[in-house]
């Protein structure tokens, strides 16, 4: 088989085989929660353009649903490894996310800690049927996502949005990124939201870009991203549904991501961890428990 560069050189629109799937389970189906866009473009020349930053790239539109091929390269009706899955799990029914959201919003207004400390154990308990973590555990406290926007993570110290990117908390080695914290976020507000995703891995970006670019890059993973998109504007970005009190689970520092709210009414609300997170009855971790430290209620990339 051709090497995955010359691959995507020629099969430009279409969404190839990565190693990046998403793993639904128990009741839920591929069926009307993928699409894919045209592509991506820089947010300079766009109506957005004086809100992200330079270099930032988002989906190109128009989205269009997955051929059959697609959906088999996408989706697994069953539990993976976390470092290149990304997991989809049913948490709560829409009414009992209702009930969570008003709690946190109560304690933010309030600015109780007693009462956000109980909201975000409510989250891990009930994550806990399906999913368990081990080491420290990092809240990012409950976030409000501005509708509108073809992607939403947003750099507060320098008042921008950033586009599609890969997470760099963990200072992880981009050889190594499969083995990166994961990030777990619950839907708690009343709309379906969308989480974008580039479906290749930080390695197999490094293997797809022009090896000048690759040389450039060193090892800073949004260096390599950005010459992926200048080099491949028509590979696709998927785009997955979250419904209200669903959960995503994704490699973050290994994949390239981001929120999507252009066809919101009202600002995604959600709330998310990140630690070592692995599906129960997968191929799991076998550390149960862990520490919990939160790091306050901003807005983060
Ligand atoms: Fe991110």
């Amino acid at each position: 088989m051709a090497d995955l560069r010359t691959r995507i050189s020629t099969q430009k629109r279409t969404l190839l085989s990565g190693t990046v799937v998403v793993c639904g389970a128990g009741r839920l189906r591929c069926r009307g929660r993928l699409e894919v866009s045209s592509g991506t473009i820089s947010a300079y020349g766009t109506q957005w353009e004086t809100q992200y930053a330079a270099g930032a790239h988002v989906p190109r539109l128009p989205w269009r649903k997955l051929s059959r091929a697609e959906a088999s390269a996408l989706w697994r009706q069953r539990p993976l490894r976390s470092g290149s899955a990304l997991g989809l799990i049913e948490v709560f029914e829409a009414d009992e996310a209702e009930a969570l959201r008003r709690r946190f919003e109560r304690a933010v207004q309030a600015n109780d800690g007693t009462l956000l400390e109980q909201c975000r154990r409510s989250v891990l308990t009930s994550v806990a049927t399906s999913v368990r973590y081990s080491g420290e555990l990092t809240s990012h406290g409950f976030t409000v996502d501005p509708p509108g926007l073809p992607a939403v993570s947003y750099d507060v110290a320098r008042s921008e949005y950033v586009g599609l990117h890969i997470d760099t908390w963990a200072r992880v080695a981009l050889k190594d990124r499969q083995r990166s914290p994961i990030r777990l976020c619950l839907n708690l507000g009343p709309e379906s939201r969308f989480f974008l995703f580039l479906n290749l891995s930080a390695n197999e970006l490094t293997d797809a870009v022009d090896p000048e670019s690759r040389k450039m890059a060193k090892d800073n993973a949004n260096l390599l991203l950005r010459s992926f998109f200048q080099e491949f504007p028509d590979y696709p970005v998927g785009k997955l549904l979250v419904k209200p009190g669903e959960a995503y689970m994704a490699p973050t520092e290994n994949v390239a991501h981001d929120g999507y709210s252009l066809n919101q009414n009202i600002g995604a609300m959600h709330i998310a961890f990140r630690g070592n997170f692995e599906w129960r009855g997968g191929p799991a971790l076998a550390a149960k428990g862990g520490r919990f430290a939160a790091t306050g209620e901003g807005c983060v990339v």
